[in-house]
């Protein structure tokens, strides 16, 4: 028999009831200090029943990282509280839920960012600007917040976290040779731009341990020349993958490029290219919204896991619907 969407999934040692995952969607109600609020509890309490797991939205580590000025973030300990209640209010469910973290480097929010900060002075466009270059210091605080953050991830009652290196934010910004062009110990070989992702995942793994929950969210392609491509991004993980418990594979948001096409499953071709070369999870993602196509996915093993995203903020009960065979 081959695995469908109610089989249970094994992240490392963690389980979840069933291989359907509410993508991490922003909801832009944070407020204005990036708390979490009602909203948030009752969104995510209401579609959480059926999911095996709910992966929270981009949540900032730092005030300097925000990606909207009406995001969440998790960068000092008062944030931690209005988490906690939609944890407690998912775990209801005996539903388990990860806590994505971000930090947007150059397309960190211009209205509440500091400094924008990136690995080059390389703008995305006029409206975020040129950010600054972080210097060694800069790195090592940053990696600090995400340690923090970690920590605090554990106390607001997360089950794992989710490394957000996708969509162009600063740890996408550091992997890609678009995005790259220190000279030093951060830039150039594919090892020196994944120093920045290694030394973040070390000092998470350092704060939770190994039998905690960490996956990452990649952008397969740039969609662009000279950009990442699923070959690269084999090479920059392989030597992190016994530290990894899943790969989340997106794609995009690194330069101002879109996908010429948007069909059904889209980014799945990239999916099913990387996971032939890892033993750890694949998580599919992108327009895969019936339980046939979702059941092909897992029979033809070209991913481990779907996450559905949109269908799930139009219709609370979509993920009931595809688990209903
Ligand atoms: C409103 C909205 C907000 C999103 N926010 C995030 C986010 O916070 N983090 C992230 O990695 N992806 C985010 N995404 C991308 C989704 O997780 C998902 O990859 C995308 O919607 C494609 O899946 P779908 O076709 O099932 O919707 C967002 C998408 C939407 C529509």
């Amino acid at each position: 028999m081959s695995v469908t969407i109610n089989n249970p999934l094994s992240l490392g040692n963690f389980r979840l009831k069933n291989r359907l995952i509410m993508a991490p969607m922003q909801q832009y109600m944070g407020t204005p200090e990036a708390f979490a609020n009602n909203h948030h509890v009752e969104h995510y309490a209401r579609r959480a029943k059926h999911v095996g797991l709910v992966i929270l939205e981009s949540t900032a580590i730092s005030s300097n990282g925000r990606l909207w000025a009406n995001d969440i973030g998790i960068y000092t300990d008062r944030h931690v509280e209005p988490l906690r209640k939609i944890t407690d209010a998912i775990h209801i469910y005996q539903t388990p839920v990860f806590i994505q973290l971000s930090h947007g480097g150059r397309k960190s929010s211009p209205e509440v960012t500091e400094t924008l900060v990136a690995p080059s002075a390389i703008a995305y466009n006029d409206h975020y600007g040129t950010p600054e270059s972080l210097s060694a210091e800069g790195i090592a605080k940053v990696i600090e917040e995400y340690r923090l953050a970690a920590k605090r991830s554990i106390k607001a009652g997360f089950d794992g976290i989710e490394i957000h290196a996708a969509h162009g934010f600063l740890i996408h910004q550091f992997l890609s040779p678009l995005t790259n062009t220190r000279l030093d110990r951060y830039g150039g070989t594919s090892e020196n731009r994944a120093r920045f992702l290694k030394e973040v995942l070390f000092a998470i793994r350092g704060e939770v341990g190994r039998n905690y929950p960490v996956i990452i969210r990649i952008s397969a392609t740039d969609y662009s020349e000279g950009g990442l491509t699923p070959a690269d991004w084999v090479r920059l993980l392989q030597p992190l993958e016994s530290e990894l418990d899943a790969i989340h594979v997106s794609t995009g948001g690194n330069v101002p490029v879109k996908p010429s096409d948007v069909y059904e499953a889209y980014q799945l071709p990239h999916a099913a290219a990387i996971k032939q070369h890892f033993n750890i999870p694949i998580i599919a993602v992108g327009k895969i919204y019936t339980r046939s196509l979702a059941n092909h996915v897992l029979a033809d093993q070209l991913a481990d896991a779907i996450a559905i995203g949109r269908p799930l903020l139009d219709d609370p009960d979509y993920a009931e619907h595809l688990l209903i065979p």
